[in-house]
Parts: C-alpha cells; sequence; structure tokens
C-alpha cells in the first residue's frame, strides 16, 4: 500500500457517508384493523452521530416508530425522511432500508447461515456485490464488532452476546448510516448487555454512526446524549438524560422502572446530601460520594 493510501474501513466509518438527519413530522400510524393508533402525530429530529435512548411503556410506540424510521411500515399521516429520503416511497424504501440497520432483542431471528462469516456475507451476496468485495466488508464489519477470530465458526457455538454482536456486524455490512438497535439486550445476561451497549456507544463514538437505542433500562439510557421516551404513541419527553432522570416522579408516571441506585440517591437527596441526580449506576453513586467525603474532608 503506497503512503496516501488510507486503510479501507466500512464506508460511514470513514466519514464519507452523507448526512443522515431523520426527519419524523406529523407521523400517524394505526395497524390494519386497530382502532388506536400505535403512532399519534410524533414529530421528531435525529441528527448525524446522535446517540439517543428511546424509552417507554410497553405498547408505548418504540417498536412501530423504529420500524417507521427504518422503512419497513408506512405511516398513515406525515412524512418520516432519512437523509432526505422519503422512508415511505416505492423509490426510497429499498434505500432507506440500506441507511438503516435494524437489530432486535433476540439475534437468533437475525442470523440465517451456518459458518459465522457467511452469515455477514449472505446480505452482501443477496444484494449482488461481487465475491471480493463481500469478503472485505464482512472482514471489516467481524473485525467492527470485535468477531474476526471467530469468523470460521459456527453461529451457535457463541454466547448470546456475541451472536448479538454478529447480528450487528451482518447490519454493519449494509453500510448504514443508522442503527436502530430496539432492546439488543433484553435476552441478554448483565454482562453480555454491558458488552453490547458498549459496542453500540462505540459505534457511535468512534465511527458516527447515528444510534437509535431503544430499551427498558434507565442505566442504558443514562449513557445516550438524548433521552426521548414515548407513552401512548405520544413523545412525552425529549431530554438530556441528566435533567430527564433528575425527576425520579416524572419516570414513574411513565411507567419506567426505577433502578434501585437511582431510589437511593433520592432518597440521599432527600436527606439533604447532594448527590447528583443522575448518578443511575452503583460505580457512579460509590464516586459521587467519595467525591463529597474528599470534599468534606
Ligand atoms: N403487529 C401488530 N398488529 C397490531 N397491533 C400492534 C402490532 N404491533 C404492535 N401493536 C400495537 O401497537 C401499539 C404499540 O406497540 P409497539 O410499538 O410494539 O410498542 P413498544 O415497542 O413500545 O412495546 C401497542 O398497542 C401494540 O399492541
Ligand atoms: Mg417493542
Amino acid at each position: 500500500m503506497s503512503e496516501d493510501q488510507e486503510p479501507r474501513t466500512l464506508a460511514p466509518l470513514s466519514g464519507a457517508a452523507g448526512r443522515a438527519d431523520v426527519i419524523v413530522e406529523g407521523v400517524t400510524y394505526r395497524y390494519p384493523g386497530a382502532g388506536r393508533p400505535a403512532l399519534r402525530d410524533i414529530s421528531l429530529r435525529i441528527g448525524q452521530g446522535e446517540y439517543v435512548a428511546l424509552l417507554g411503556h410497553n405498547g408505548s410506540g418504540k417498536s412501530t416508530l423504529s420500524r417507521v424510521i427504518g422503512g419497513l411500515l408506512a405511516p398513515e399521516r406525515g412524512v418520516v425522511t432519512v437523509a432526505g429520503l422519503d422512508a415511505a416511497s416505492a423509490e426510497s424504501r429499498a434505500r432507506v432500508r440500506e441507511l438503516v440497520g435494524m437489530i432486535f432483542p433476540d439475534p437468533d431471528n437475525q442470523i440465517i447461515a451456518t459458518v459465522v462469516e457467511d452469515d455477514v456475507a449472505w446480505g452482501l451476496a443477496a444484494r449482488g456485490l461481487p465475491l471480493a468485495e463481500v469478503r472485505t466488508r464482512a472482514a471489516l464489519a467481524l473485525a467492527a464488532v470485535g468477531l474476526s477470530e471467530a469468523a470460521g465458526r459456527a453461529p451457535w457455538e457463541l454466547s448470546g452476546g456475541q451472536r448479538q454482536r454478529l447480528a450487528i456486524a451482518g447490519a454493519l455490512a449494509l453500510e448504514p448510516r443508522m442503527l436502530i438497535a430496539d432492546e439488543p439486550t433484553a435476552m441478554l445476561d448483565p454482562m453480555a448487555r454491558r458488552d453490547i451497549v458498549g459496542l453500540l456507544l462505540r459505534l457511535n463514538r468512534e465511527h458516527g454512526l447515528t444510534v437509535l437505542h431503544v430499551t427498558h433500562s434507565l442505566e442504558e439510557a443514562a449513557l445516550a446524549g438524548r433521552v426521548v421516551a414515548l407513552e401512548e404513541g405520544r413523545v412525552a419527553l425529549d431530554e438530556p438524560p441528566d435533567i430527564a432522570f433528575a425527576n425520579l416522579d416524572r419516570m414513574r408516571a411513565l411507567r419506567l422502572v426505577i433502578p434501585d441506585t437511582a431510589r437511593l440517591v433520592e432518597s440521599l437527596r432527600a436527606c439533604g446530601l447532594p448527590v447528583p441526580p443522575d448518578a443511575l449506576t452503583p460505580e457512579e453513586l460509590v464516586a459521587a460520594l467519595e467525591r463529597l467525603r474528599s470534599r468534606r474532608a
């Protein structure tokens, strides 16, 4: 390789990708035959490179909104554009589905092949890409999720967290501008959860991928740059996490699960101890208490 030649990375990782702003404007969606709409007059904008956590009680519309943004469902009213393309129109829908990679709770629903590398290659081969390009992109995608070593293994030999990483690699191989991860940690143990959230954060921070992370966990949402919460198909909250989580009563009103640590922080603050309200994990609380102690010492 000559010196001025950049090493090859996945397209969105090179920064060469176009802007992937998501614009949701006045969107209402009703499932066929359903009386109540699942989404009611939702408007929301997501900028390129943002990491947005999407919270909400069961049935509040998180998965429906994800599918509408990903071009899988066409709204009854309103418009969704991704990178300027109409997500519902017959001409641009297929392109939007490439721009928006979707990850679901159960990776096994997305894994098709019997060899890890082939599973990532499958989606590319289905698009008619030349074999050399398929191999290169599959290798890059596996490297991006830390699964290069497992390329020749069978998916069922991998752990749940590794299989979710494989599903993410499958999405990355298609060179998306955005990942929508719909409760990607729901079926994983705590260690694998941290692993997957860490990977999503890294893909966002290091590679500029826009992330919409649907989760029930306030601890996970606290890591996002912005928290959007849905209630009965409407946007009920759209704020940075430290502001959103400073008022747990509002979280309770949205029927979200309040972490034990957050309840403890709330009690400590009620006792007059100035711990920050956004300390949601035990580690953060311990660090905050240690800072307080050293200040008082
Ligand atoms: N395939 C479907 N057919 C009919 N109604 C659905 C379907 N999927 C979801 N719904 C309804 O749409 C609403 C929103 O659901 P969903 O988007 O799955 O919520 P969430 O992901 O927040 O749990 C709920 O009332 C749910 O019952
Ligand atoms: Mg859902």
